[in-house]
This record gives structure tokens, C-alpha cells and sequence, in this order.
């Protein structure tokens, strides 16, 4: 009973569509959605100073421009980071309506290591590449999705059943909860009645949570020539064997193949913090006094099958145990778990309906999917999974090295347009009816939090 065998129609139908829409109009002419990739991005929406206006009205503008749509700029939390939302509604209101997400903002760039302007929207002549920060993360997909409702309407004049909004959030690459964490949090949000969220890169169902671990050692000071037990150096360092074990056994499963190396914790040292400073001795540092005090710092990756308690208690009990006069502190940059208490990640096999019709979608595209993937870091998909609404990560780049946040971070000009094309399968496939009142949540579960990878 999948939905790929039901529903084979559209497939035909799309591929001459997509295809005639992007006929050059003049021999030095460029088909308008690379040019308004290539505006998009000139607009300098890079930190620390991101040009949130002019991404919003770039959009705004364009979106105006193709009937059925309406916009709305939202600002959550000031009147420098807008938030713009942009609306197809569809013909059945009492259906979940679908989310496809952005990011306005990118990391910044560094013009001298780059080959061509990252704020230039430069094309390589040869072989068609369009350089810009931004180019991946994630300007393409948000100028996709557009481009892809033009072409359904233009072309096909395909109404969906499902409403389909798109947003473009502030904030992302700051880690977003001036963005999508306060978006989610909304009023706006819940009337939005979304059932299913695209965002960006590869196919990822879920997201690894950073907690920030920091140890401390206290112990017995002295002159740096006695020998004693329990120094804080000592007990730290004790620790810090302790966390490198684990870590290599973490690294070794993922050495043999055996796990992903988003599938795993990760641990890794960021500081060592330990000595007593006086700017006239060696290094600035005293040489001849043992410190009372040892710090380290860790940058951990919890992915949603790790047990959070699990891992407390081993922190507690074997990284910075009391009794070795160690002391730590743990910041839990996001949780583990949605409101119900199910790990943070969407399913993607076929318990979850809105993966089949994901899948579906790029399957009548003529595409295929990679395996599915936890996102190693993380991205606003977070936000939404954590009300427990299941949400994929995607970007349609075929056979491109990944760029992001990098140097000369490009997309090759057909990549792109047949990105387009990709989505416009996806986003129908997600958005129509099926005839008899058949929508996706009416087949089964929405979600099925079945523990992939586990
Ligand atoms: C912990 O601190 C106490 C009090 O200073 C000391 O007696 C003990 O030896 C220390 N233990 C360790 C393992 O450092
Ligand atoms: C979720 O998937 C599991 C494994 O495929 C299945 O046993 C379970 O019944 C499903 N849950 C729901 C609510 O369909």
C-alpha cells in the first residue's frame, strides 16, 4: 500500500513542462530564474551585518509577481530581522499544510580567498558555475522553491489541494532562535496547521544536539618540585584519559564502518585551561608552582538515539566524579527529545506517509535519494521537529562538491534549474489530492518515530 504505486500520473506531465520553461529567450540571454538566483545573491545577508530588508523585498518582489501567492513579513522579535512568509493556499484549508524552509542569512566570506567576488553573483563561462556565499546554504533552495510554484502554476496550472507555505527565517547560521526557534514558538506558527517541513541539505532526518561540556580539577597545590597525589593537573588530566577512551572507541566504530560518524557521540577537546600566568616568567607562565585549579573544555554531539540520561550519568560518575575533587558544567544547547518525549527525527521509511510522498516525488523527477543521514551539526529542522511535526532536510545538488560555509562556494547554473524541476514534483506530489479525500495523513500516522539506526 505505498503511495508509489498509486500515484505514477504526474510524472510524464512535469518532465515537458519543466523543460520548456527554461528555453533561453536570446542567444546572450540567461533564463530569468538565474538571473534572479544571481540577484539574490549579490545581497550581502552575510554576518555580522546581514541585509535582511533587501532579501525580503528581493523575495517579496518576486513572489508578487506570480498570481495565487500571498506574502506576509512577520517580525518575531525586532524590526531588524523580518521574517518573510509567503502562502499558497490551497483548496482543501482543513488539511495540514506543508512548510519549505530557508535561511535569509549566511556565514561570512572572505573575498581575498576567494576566486571571484562571494557577493558578485559571477558565472563561470565555461563551465556554468555561479559563485556566491550562498550559493549552497542555502539561497538556491529558497529561490527553488519560488521558481518551482511559478512553473506548477505557469505551466501546468496545478492548484494544490494542501496549502503550501514558504518561509525565510533571520538567524539561522547564529543558531537560529531569533529565527525559526521563535517562529515555532508562535502564535502564527500553530494557525499555520503545518503537517510535514522541508529545509535545507542532503536528505537528514534528524539533527545532532551540541551540549557544551566543561570539566574542573581542584587539588593539592605545591612547589613545583615535590611529588604528590591529587594535584589538579593530576585529576584532570585523569579525565581526560577517561573522555579520550571514549572518544576513540567512538571514532573506532565509525573507522570500521560500523556507524556513521553523525550516527555516534562525538567528543571532542576544544581547551585546556591550567597555570598560574605572570607576564616575566617562561611563556608567561610561573614554572616552579603546581596549580590549584585545571579546566577543560569539550564540544560534545548527542545524536537523537543517545540517551541523554545515560550520558548525565556518565558524566557524573566517570568524567568528573566528585570524589577525584572534580566539579562540571553542562550546557545542553537543545533537547533530545520532542514534546512528547520520542527522540528528535523524522522517520523515512514507510510508516511515515509524508516520506512516502517525499520519496515519491523525486522518484517521478527521475531522481534518486542518497541514504538517509543525521545532520552532524545542526539547522532550524530542530525547531519544528521538537513540536513533534516531522521534517526533512533537502537540497537537490547533484554531483557537487559540498561547499558550505567554504571558499568559492558555487552551484553549477543545471544543477540548479533541474533543482527547480525536482521540486516542483515534490512539492506536488506533497500538496495534491489524491482523489476520495486520500492525503497523506488520512493513510496512516504522520510520524512514526521507529528508531532508525538505533
Ligand atoms: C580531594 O580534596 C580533599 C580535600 O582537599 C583531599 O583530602 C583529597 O585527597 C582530594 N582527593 C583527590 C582524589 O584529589
Ligand atoms: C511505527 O513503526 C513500527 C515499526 O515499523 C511499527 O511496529 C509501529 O506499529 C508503527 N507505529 C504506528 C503508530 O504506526
Amino acid at each position: 500500500m505505498s503511495f508509489r504505486r498509486r500515484l505514477p500520473v504526474f510524472t510524464a506531465l512535469l518532465v515537458f513542462s519543466a523543460a520548456a520553461s527554461f528555453a533561453k529567450s536570446g542567444e546572450n540571454q540567461e533564463p530569468d530564474p538565474i538571473y534572479r538566483f544571481r540577484s539574490y545573491l549579490r545581497i550581502k545577508t552575510a554576518h555580522p551585518n546581514p541585509d535582511y530588508a533587501a532579501a525580503v523585498n528581493h523575495l517579496a518582489s518576486y513572489a508578487a509577481t506570480i498570481p495565487a501567492l500571498r506574502t506576509r513579513t512577520l517580525y518575531l522579535t525586532s524590526p531588524e530581522k523580518p521574517l518573510l512568509l509567503v502562502t499558497w493556499p490551497g483548496s482543501d484549508p482543513s488539511l495540514p499544510a506543508i512548510l519549505l524552509n530557508s535561511h535569509l542569512d549566511s556565514v561570512p566570506a572572505e573575498p581575498s580567498k576567494w576566486t571571484h567576488d562571494p557577493f558578485g553573483g559571477h558565472v563561470s563561462e565555461d563551465d556554468g558555475k555561479i559563485f556566491g556565499r550562498g550559493a549552497q546554504d542555502d539561497k538556491s533552495i529558497g529561490m527553488q522553491y519560488l521558481e518551482a510554484i511559478r512553473n506548477l502554476i505557469a505551466d501546468s496550472d496545478y492548484a494544490p489541494a494542501r496549502t503550501v507555505h514558504v518561509s525565510y527565517v533571520p538567524d539561522e547560521e547564529i543558531g537560529g532562535s531569533d529565527g525559526m526557534g521563535e517562529f515555532a514558538r508562535s502564535e502564527e506558527f500553530g494557525k499555520l496547521n503545518v503537517g510535514f517541513v522541508l529545509d535545507e541539505f542532503r536528505v537528514f532526518y534528524a539533527d545532532r544536539s551540541p551540549w557544551n561540556l566543561v570539566i574542573r580539577a581542584v587539588g593539592l597545590p605545591g612547589h613545583g618540585s615535590t611529588m604528590h597525589d591529587h594535584s589538579a593537573v593530576e585529576n584532570l588530566m585523569k579525565s581526560v584519559e577517561v573522555i579520550m577512551k571514549f572518544r576513540e572507541n567512538s571514532f573506532d566504530l565509525v573507522k570500521a564502518g560500523l556507524a556513521a560518524s553523525s550516527e555516534v557521540v562525538s567528543v571532542n577537546p576544544v581547551f585546556l585551561k591550567a597555570g598560574m600566568i605572570m607576564s616575566e616568567a617562561v611563556g608567561g607562565f610561573v614554572m616552579n608552582v603546581q596549580p590549584s585549579e585545571a579546566e577543560a573544555g569539550f564540544d560534545i554531539r548527542m545524536p537523537p538515539m543517545a540517551d541523554p540520561e545515560v550520558m548525565r550519568k556518565r558524566i557524573a560518575d566517570e568524567w568528573a566524579p566528585s570524589w577525584r575533587n572534580m566539579s562540571y558544567q553542562i550546557t545542553e544547547k537543545g533537547p533530545l527529545r520532542d514534546a512528547s518525549g520520542r527522540p528528535l527525527m523524522t522517520a523515512t521509511d514507510d510508516t511515515n506517509p509524508w516520506w512516502s510522498l517525499f520519496e515519491g516525488g523525486v522518484a517521478s523527477a527521475g531522481g534518486k535519494l542518497g541514504k538517509p543521514e543525521i545532520l552532524p551539526s545542526t539547522t532550524d529542522a530542530r525547531f519544528v521537529r521538537q513540536l513533534g511535526i516531522p521534517c526533512l532536510g533537502f537540497s537537490p545538488m547533484k554531483n557537487t562538491p559540498i561547499l558550505l560555509h567554504d571558499h568559492d562556494e558555487f552551484l553549477k547554473e543545471d544543477v540548479y534549474l533541474e533543482g527547480i524541476r525536482v521540486y516542483q514534483h515534490i512539492i506536488r506530489w506533497l500538496s495534491a489530492d489524491y482523489g476520495q479525500g486520500r492525503t497523506a495523513e488520512k493513510e496512516g500516522p504522520i510520524c512514526n518515530y521507529s528508531l532508525l539506526g538505533g
